[in-house]
C-alpha cells in the first residue's frame, strides 16, 4: 500500500524530524551492513497482561532501513488463551503464518460478514487491508505467529483501547447510545483498562 521507492534505499534517518511521509534518508556514505539486518524478533515476548499477548513491530520505527520499501513484519506471542484483541491496519494488507500452537483467526467484512478459520503450524492467513480481526489461542500451550505487511508503518487501530482507552477518553454518552446499555456497563469495561 506504501508509494514505490525511488532508489534502492534509504535507511531511515529517525533523529531527524517525519518528512512529509516517511522519513529522511541516512547518508549513504554511514550506511553499513548491519543496517539491513534486525534481530528484534528473535525473542519471544512478555505476554503477561490484560490479553495475554505480545506484538512486537518490526515496523520502519523498530528498523530504518525498511523506510521507503513498502513491507514490514510483526512477531505476535500468546500465552494460553491469550487474545490479539480486534484490531485494524489503516495502511496494509496483513498476511500472517502459524509456527507454534493453534489459533482461531478471522476477520469481519465492511459488510459485517465474518470469516474464520482454526490454523494450526505451518498454516497462513490473509487480512485485507483496514479490516477488523483478530487470533484467539484456542491450542493447550503458548502461541507464536509472525505477521508480514505491505506497509513500513501499518498502524494499529486497537478496538477495544480505541473506544474505552482513548485520552481524553470518549463520553459515556456516546458509548451508552452506541453500544445500548447503561453507564454502569460502560464504566465497567473502561476501569478493566486502569481509566
Ligand atoms: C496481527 O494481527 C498483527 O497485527 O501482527
Ligand atoms: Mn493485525
Amino acid at each position: 500500500a506504501d508509494p514505490d521507492p525511488l532508489q534502492d534505499f534509504c535507511v531511515a534517518d529517525l533523529k531527524s524530524a517525519p518528512s512529509v511521509n516517511g522519513f529522511p534518508c541516512k547518508l549513504a556514505s554511514e550506511v553499513t551492513s548491519g543496517d539491513f539486518f534486525y534481530d528484534g524478533l528473535s525473542k519471544e515476548g512478555n505476554t503477561t497482561n490484560l490479553f495475554g499477548v505480545n506484538v512486537n513491530t518490526g515496523n520502519v520505527l523498530a528498523f530504518p532501513a525498511l523506510n521507503t520499501l513498502g513491507i514490514s513484519m510483526n512477531r505476535v506471542d500468546l500465552a494460553p488463551g491469550g487474545i490479539n484483541p480486534p484490531h485494524l491496519h489503516p495502511r496494509s494488507t496483513e498476511s500472517g503464518i502459524v509456527i507454534e500452537g493453534k489459533l482461531l483467526v478471522g476477520f469481519v467484512t465492511t459488510g459485517n460478514v465474518f470469516y474464520s478459520k482454526v490454523l494450526g503450524v505451518g498454516e497462513m492467513f490473509v487480512v485485507p487491508r483496514g479490516l477488523v480481526h483478530f487470533q484467539l489461542n484456542v491450542g493447550d500451550g503458548k502461541a507464536l505467529i509472525f505477521t508480514a505487511f505491505n506497509s513500513q508503518l501499518p498502524g494499529a487501530v486497537i478496538v477495544p483501547l480505541t473506544l474505552f482507552a482513548s485520552t481524553p477518553s470518549v463520553p459515556d454518552d456516546v458509548l451508552t447510545r452506541a453500544f445500548q446499555v447503561e453507564d454502569d456497563v460502560i464504566n465497567g469495561i473502561k476501569s478493566k483498562f486502569g481509566l
